[in-house]
């Protein structure tokens, strides 16, 4: 496989398991160091170790909750002491949660805000601080949500419809400094927050078995957006979904 990413460094969220996980693998498969964020210091470890065993590369994994602007910062921090640059950022940590629109409480609203959003600006914030003359890439990884939803799920989908407005501006802003910014629009992903959805479970959202994809599938999106092959396309949204949103 081609090592686009020799010599350069990527941070993502949310990849000791899932979607995550999968994008982490095939970046460093194309030789990137890799920065695994994520909620418990000891699975970001766990999943870097195995990265690294299996594709010959460096990683790290660091305890980061993407809601906390510190914390973000620290996880930022160790990037670089470790590596000396970031060149590629996938905000890719999210949450799910349901309730009908009367049952929301404003806590309810910010518990996905606070991940879902916050937590991509915030990294967004670093890569303009600390991505340097050569540039830099940022995908976020959003959702089909962010163009039609279903039911009880409404923090969700205004937060991934959020990340393709906060994709446009760091497009903008992106574009005297040499970074690009796009989002990818997984559809329904044999992962276990697919699995674990309460619509699906109760049959309010029907998914036809030909709709459903792997990790890798959106993994390999994320990697042409993050690599030099896409380097005239920033500010754009890519949909992974099998055709999902193209069907009346
Ligand atoms: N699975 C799907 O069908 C699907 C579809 C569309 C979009 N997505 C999006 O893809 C992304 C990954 O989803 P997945 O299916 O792999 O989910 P997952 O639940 O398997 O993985 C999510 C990861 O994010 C981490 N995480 C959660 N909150 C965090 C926080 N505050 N700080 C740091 N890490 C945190 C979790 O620990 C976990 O490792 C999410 O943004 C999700 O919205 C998933």
């Amino acid at each position: 496989m081609t090592k686009r990413f020799a010599g350069r460094t990527a941070i993502v969220t949310g990849a000791a398991s899932g979607i995550g996980a999968a994008i982490a693998a095939r970046l460093a498969e194309e030789g990137a160091g890799i920065v695994i964020a994520d909620l418990r210091a000891e699975n970001a470890a766990a999943a870097a170790d195995a990265i690294a065993a299996a594709h010959g590369i460096v990683a790290i994994g660091v305890g980061c909750d993407v809601g906390d602007e510190a914390q973000v910062e620290s996880c930022v921090e160790a990037a670089i002491a470790r590596f000396g640059r970031i060149d590629v950022i996938v905000n890719n940590a999210g949450l799910m949660t349901f309730k009908t629109l009367a049952e929301w409480t404003p806590d309810d609203w910010l518990k996905v805000l606070r991940v879902d959003l916050l937590g991509a600006a915030y990294f967004t914030r670093q890569a303009f601080l600390h991505m340097g003359e050569a540039g830099g890439a940022i995908v976020n990884i959003a959702s089909v949500h962010a163009i039609e939803t279903s039911a009880n799920a409404a923090p969700y989908a205004a937060a991934k419809a959020a990340m393709l407005s906060l994709t446009r501006t760091s497009s903008i802003e992106g574009r005297d400094r040499r970074i690009r910014a796009n989002a990818v629009l997984p559809g329904a992903i044999d992962t276990p927050m697919l699995w674990d959805n309460p619509n699906i479970k109760s049959g309010a959202e029907t998914i036809d078995p030909r709709d459903v994809g792997q990790p890798e599938d959106v993994a390999a999106a994320v990697a042409f957006l993050a690599s030099d092959d896409a380097r005239f396309i920033t500010g754009t949204t890519l949909a992974v979904d099998g055709g999902r949103l193209a069907k009346l």
